[in-house]
Order: structure tokens, then sequence, then C-alpha cells
């Protein structure tokens, strides 16, 4: 396993347990991409793809008699627009003449155990030292420019990490205009894109489409990740299911714009490529610069949707977050955001907590309004000063009357936006991103910090490091809640305006490195509106991210259904709240509240005092349920059991460890005259015995006779196999939104 290089034919082999990807140095000194799919032998592949004497495909010029070979045809590993190759680049440049184009000749490779870094850019680690990496060195003579390829194989875990980073070694300054991280070329094999689209409060909606002879661009131009477009997609063969099938995924480490493109070109081959969005980019590489391009997460796998969903999720949890909370137990919160929205003081703040915490909760975390003049969202964003009128005192004398109540303290902040009625910005409006002689379009009243100026995100560490210092705060919800409009910054000249939104990021990740280094005991979650920024970059610093503002249970379905697809159950942000659902108006059963929830950290967001005797005595078991049941929610492997696309009448997931699982489901659809619902179970072990111990059967108030209902196996011993193949036959349910749960142990061979 791992990389291999063979010096005569020029081979470049990435083995991974199931997987093998394969390049090739030609004998022009062009690198040509082989192969990625399932593990294969040897063979000459090179001479299984077309070489050339394509109409109007050009020839390489040594190949201009014989049309031996055209750049157009030829499956490549990191094209360059100009050069003869019409499919999709991933780099355009140009020099100080305006002439495009680069020409990469293979120079020379290095092959090192560990994991490649990436300088200013967030990217997977290596710290169980499992991972190896390759570095191709290839260099364009006229320009000087040179491109380092990057690969890391993690082989168990049948991932390869790759980026790329081009560095001027000419005279003259070059200007990259396009300049993505992978492509991809699959020659054989017919495709379908997965991919998760949305919009505020409804993010990560799954689709999947068949590829037609066409490009397929999946892209946000945001300035964010976004809830528009998540920077996910799959490729996947059209008969691929949950447990079968040939999948691709490709998850760029970028919070961003970005834009993956898929095109099949005129043989049929298949090419995918990813990274910063280059609308608006435009980067101005001086001589002796260096510009990376952000590391993109692959994984192949031929068992299906389910497998591939499993792989991403072991290795975003060990491999992409960090520090202690990648494993650590998370905190069961309340957050008074929905509760109170910016109408609080200390006492109001206490009393949540306090009646919380005799309900089992075990952090109070404190939304927007504790800071500046921040009555509204017109103001006080930038001015990260405690409201002494809400907190009288400052943030010390609430925080000790919380952890008086035995609870941990967190706090919502959004560093990156400045309100125009604000000292921050009376002080500094160049500060913000606007353009010279315009009105600014706003959003939620906002503007967006030029955080690619060093003194923008050196004044944000100030002060988030004096809170943290000064404040005994154990955990932090970074907001970001406008997306980037009038990119333009006051410190950059003209022709380096295009590189605003991406210094940006680069801005935002030096903050959070530096705080996230300095602060390792705070755990951090992300949050832009929701999920508009659920992405493998974040997921670098903040090990949870709230995954949408829409807190309804059966909107969450969908939602955490098409979440699920690429990120762990541990890193979706999920609570419990009030009914009527303050987005949907919809009122839902509440321990179905909970059951989805608890596909996720788990938290309450509503007010307790408006609970009655009866709910408050139904949250204490929540979330007794919730603790008993942790390791096998976040430590167990995840299972899809439903398909919104095929079947609308319920959703149901399965956790599952070595020695237990437990399946939910909510029931989304009613029937009269019920069929029965039949409900096989994923990811348990054939030959081994599973006692059904625990069945709770919640149904709303309209069908109270089943309230108790218990299926007659509820005790019973089955294989898995049956459980399996022939499946369990629910209790009938009805109402709205009824749900259930099921706890299976496995027991000891012998039967125990
Ligand atoms: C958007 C977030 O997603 C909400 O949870 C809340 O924190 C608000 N912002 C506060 O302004």
């Amino acid at each position: 396993m791992g990389i291999q290089f063979d010096a005569i034919t020029r081979i470049f082999t990435l083995q991974t347990r199931h997987t093998t990807y394969r390049m090739q140095v030609d004998e022009r000194g062009r690198l040509l991409h082989l192969y990625y799919g399932r593990r294969i032998g040897t063979g000459d592949l090179a001479a299984m793809y077309p070489a050339a004497n394509h109409g109007f495909s050009p020839d390489y010029y040594p190949c201009r008699r014989d049309h031996a070979a055209s750049p157009d045809v030829l499956p490549q590993e990191y094209t360059v627009g100009n050069m003869g190759d019409f499919r999709l680049c991933c780099l355009w440049v140009r020099d100080e003449q305006g002439a495009a184009g680069a020409d990469f000749l293979y120079r020379d490779h290095r092959i090192a155990p560990g994991k490649y870094a990436l300088d200013g850019l967030p990217a997977a680690h290596d710290e169980d030292a499992e991972a190896e990496t390759l570095c191709i060195f290839l260099r364009d003579e006229p320009t000087g420019l040179e491109l380092e390829l990057l690969y890391a194989v993690f082989a168990d875990q049948d991932i390869i990490t790759r980026a790329a980073r081009l560095r001027n070694t000419g005279t003259g300054a070059l200007w990259l205009d396009k300049t993505a991280s992978v492509c991809l070329d699959l020659p054989f094999g017919s495709w379908e894109l997965i991919h998760f689209h949305g919009r505020h409060a409804m993010e990560r909606q799954m689709q999947r489409l068949p590829l037609g002879d066409a490009v397929t661009t999946v892209a946000s131009t945001r300035g964010a990740s976004s809830h528009h477009h998540n920077p996910f997609v799959i490729l996947c063969e059209p008969d691929a299911t949950e447990d079968a099938g040939l999948c691709y995924g490709v998850m760029p480490v970028y919070s961003g714009s970005h834009r993956t493109d898929v095109e099949v070109d005129q043989n049929g081959l298949t090419r995918l490529v990813t990274g910063i969005q280059d609308q608006g980019f435009c980067w101005k590489l001086r001589s002796g610069d260096t510009f990376t391009a952000p590391e993109v997460i692959l994984c192949c796998t031929a068992g299906g949707l389910g497998e591939l969903s499993r792989r991403y999720h072991r290795f975003l949890r060990g491999n992409v977050c960090r520090g202690k909370f990648r494993f650590a137990r998370r905190p069961v919160l309340i957050n008074n955001w929905e509760a109170t929205y910016f109408d609080f003081d200390a006492d109001a703040i206490v009393s949540i907590a306090q009646k919380a915490a005799d309900l089992g909760v075990e952090m109070l975390v404190l939304d927007d309004g504790w800071f500046g003049k921040r009555d509204d969202d017109n103001s006080g964003l930038g001015d990260w000063y405690v409201n002494q009128r809400k907190l009288p005192g400052g943030l010390d004398p609430l925080i000790g009357r919380i952890k008086d109540l035995g609870l941990r303290f967190g706090l919502w902040v959004e560093p990156e936006m400045i309100s125009e009625d604000s000292d921050l910005y009376r002080a500094h409006p160049d500060w913000a991103l606007t353009l010279p002689g315009r009105d600014p379009a706003m959003g939620r009243n906002q503007l967006v910090l030029d955080l690619g100026r060093p003194e923008v995100a050196d004044y944000l560490l100030g002060r988030l490091t004096d809170l943290l210092e000064r404040h005994d705060i154990d955990y932090i919800k970074w907001d970001m809640n406008r997306n980037m409009s009038d990119v333009y910054s006051r410190a950059l000249p003209p022709d380096r305006q295009g590189e605003t939104a991406h210094r940006y990021m680069l801005g935002v990740y030096r903050l959070l490195e530096t705080l996230t280094t300095r602060f390792p005991d705070v755990l951090f979650e992300g949050c832009a509106g929701g999920g508009g920024r659920f992405d493998a970059g974040m997921l670098c610093y903040f090990p949870q991210i709230w995954c949408s503002d829409d807190t309804d249970a059966v909107e969450r379905l969908d939602i955490q259904y098409g979440t699920s697809f690429g990120y762990p159950v541990s890193a979706m942000g999920a609570h419990v709240s009030a009914c009527p659902n303050h987005q949907t108006g919809r009122t839902t059963p509440l321990w179905t509240r909970a059951v989805v929830a608890m596909a996720g950290t788990f938290g309450y967001e509503l007010d307790p005092h408006r609970l009655s005797a009866e709910e408050c005595g139904e949250v204490r078991r929540q979330i007794e349920t919730f603790k008993k049941y942790y390791d096998v929610i976040h430590n167990g492997a995840y299972y899809r059991l439903s398909d919104p696309a095929r079947q609308r009448r319920w959703a149901g997931w399965q956790f599952v460890t070595e020695t237990e699982s437990l399946v939910s489901l909510v029931l989304t659809r009613p029937e009269a005259n019920a069929r029965p619902l039949h409900l096989c179970l994923r990811g348990l072990d054939e030959n081994a015995l599973y006692r059904v111990q625990a069945l709770e059967v919640h149904v709303c108030q309209a069908t109270p006779e089943l309230a108790g209902s218990r299926a007659s196996w509820t005790g019973a011993v089955y294989s898995g196999s049956t459980l399996l193949y022939a499946g369990l036959t629910l209790p009938p349910l009805a109402g709205d939104w009824p749900c259930a749960q099921l706890h299976l142990i496995r027991l000891l061979p012998g039967g125990h």
C-alpha cells in the first residue's frame, strides 16, 4: 500500500486498501492521469486511452505530423487553459505581455511519510501518523512558473487528499485568473452527479442528476461556501445505492466561493474540476511568490453511498477536526436565541439556565445581543464590549451565576461583520468591504469586514483574546450572517482587487487558527445564519456547526439527511425548539423533536419556563436518553434507512457500534387503513444475535390508544441476518409525525 514510483515506466501508483490512483509522466514529460477507482493490478493503462487524431483536437507540437497525442483527448492530471485542451481547465495564467498559458513538464518528485501542510489554509492532519505524501514538481520553462502537485494517501481509510502549489520563479509578474485545486478525469463509465443545494433555512438538499454531454456546475459566488451549494459532490454509477455501487466523493477544504464543474467530453470522458470560484478572482503572482490552491478530500468506494458517507464521517472527525473536541463528549446545551431573541437581561438568562439545569442541561449559551448597542440586528456589530444595560457589571457576574448552577457557559459572536451603527465603523469605515462611490448592498443591515487586512484581523484577535482570557468561557458560537457583495478592499491596489475575497478567507483562517490554538479548551461551534458555511474548511476549527436556522423537526429530516452524506453526526448542530415552530409554524411532538436533534449534537433552543410539568418530565427523559446512548450516536457508524426521493412515508436512520445499535424513525405521512411498516436494518453483523431491547413509540395526542403500544418482538432475540433481510414490522404509527426509537444490544457468544 501507499505510494510507488516505477522509474522505468515513470508511473506513480497511489494504493489504498480498496482503491488505486495512477498517473504517468509520458515521453514528452507531461503528467497524465491514468486511473482512479477500485483497486487494480498492473497493465499498460496508457495504451488503453485514445491517443489523438480527433477532428479539431490539436496535437502536441512534436506530434503535429503523426498525430500521436493530443492534450484535448488524453486524461490529464492538472490542465492549463489555452494549451490545446479545450475541456475544463484548472489554471488560467497570464504573463506581463498578456499571453495566457503554461506547459508543465515533470522535473522531480518526493515521497515521504506523513502529511504535507498548507501555509495559511486549513487541511487534514495526520495525528495518528498513517499518511504518506507524494509531491510532484513540474515546471513551465518560458514563465518560470513551478507547479507542485501534492497527494496524501490515507491507505486504511481509502482517502486521498490533493492540493496544488504554484511558485513564480521567473522574473516577471504572472496573473492567475483561475486556479483550481484538482482535476479528476474518469475516462471510463457513466456517472450521476449528487450535489447538495438549498437556501437559508433549507440547506443541503440532496439532488441526484444524470450527467449529460454538457458542463454541470455546482458553485458559490457568495464569499462563503453558502447555504445554496455545499462544496461537496459525489459522482456515482447510475445504479449505485446506499449499499453498493462505485462512488467518488470530492470535498474541497475551503469555506469561501467555490466552484465544481463536471464535463462529459466528446469521447465520453468525464472531467471534474474543483477549487476556488474564478468569477472575480485574479491573483497577482510576483516573482518569488507562491499561491496555494486549497486541499480537496477524495474518497472512492465500491460500497455505495452509505459506505462513502461513513468514510467521510470517520475522516472528518479524526483527521480534519482537531484537538481534544474531535472525540470529546459534547455538552447538552440550551441556547437562549429562540427563547428571548434580543430581549433579555441577566436575570432572564439565569432563570433559563436554572430551569434548564434542573432538566439535565449542561451548558448555557448566550446568543446575540449581549454587546455594544444591540437591541435588534441594525447596530452594534464590531463593538465587542458588554452591554452594561442588559448585563450590569459585565459578563463575570452572569458567568458566575451560571457556573454556580453547575453549568458551563458559552457565548455568541459574529466577528467578521460590522454594523454601520457601531463605534468600530465610525472609527474605521474603510475596514468594511464597499465599492468606492456606491452605496453597498446590505444584508441584515450589516457589512463585511475586510479580513484580508492584517490590522482588521489583529483587531478582532485582540478583542476575542481579551474576552476569552478575562472570562471563564467554555464555548464560542461563531456566526456570520450575510454574504459578500461590493467586494473591494481599500488596502489593495487596482490590479490586486481580484485577491480580496480569497484574502478574506485567509484572514478568517489565520484568526481561527490562532484562537483555537491559543484556547484549546474552548469548544467552538461554527454558524453562518445556520448552515451557510458548513464545510470541511470550517470543520478544521469548529468540530460542530449549527446545521440550519430551521429548527422544525420535519424540515430538519431533509436537511440532516442531505448533510449526512458528507458530514458526521458529531458535527451537526441540532436543537429541540418550541412549537409552533418559529420558522414554519408547525407543531410536532416533543419526543419527535428530540429524536431528530439526537441525530446531531443535541441541545435545546426554547424557553423552558413555557414547558408544562409533563413536558419537563419528557425533556428530562430525553436528556437522559441522549446521555445514555451518546456513545452509539456520536461514535457509532451512521446508516441512512430511507431515501426521501423514493418514499415520503417515513424517515429513518441507524447508529451502529460493535456492541449496540440505535434506530430512529419518524413517520412523515400517516395513512388511513395503513399498510404495515417494515423496517430492514443496516450495519449489523449477519452472524451475531441481537436483543431488541427498548422500543419507544411516541404517537400524537390524536391516537392515544397507540401510545402504549409495543411490538410483540420487544425483548426478543433476533439474528443480525433476520434484522437485515427480513426486518421488523413496527406497531401502527399514526398522527402528526410520531416517532419510534429502537435499541439493539448485541449478545455475546452464548446468547448473553
Ligand atoms: C443566526 C444564527 O443561525 C442563529 O442561531 C442566531 O445565532 C442568530 N444568527 C443571532 O443573530
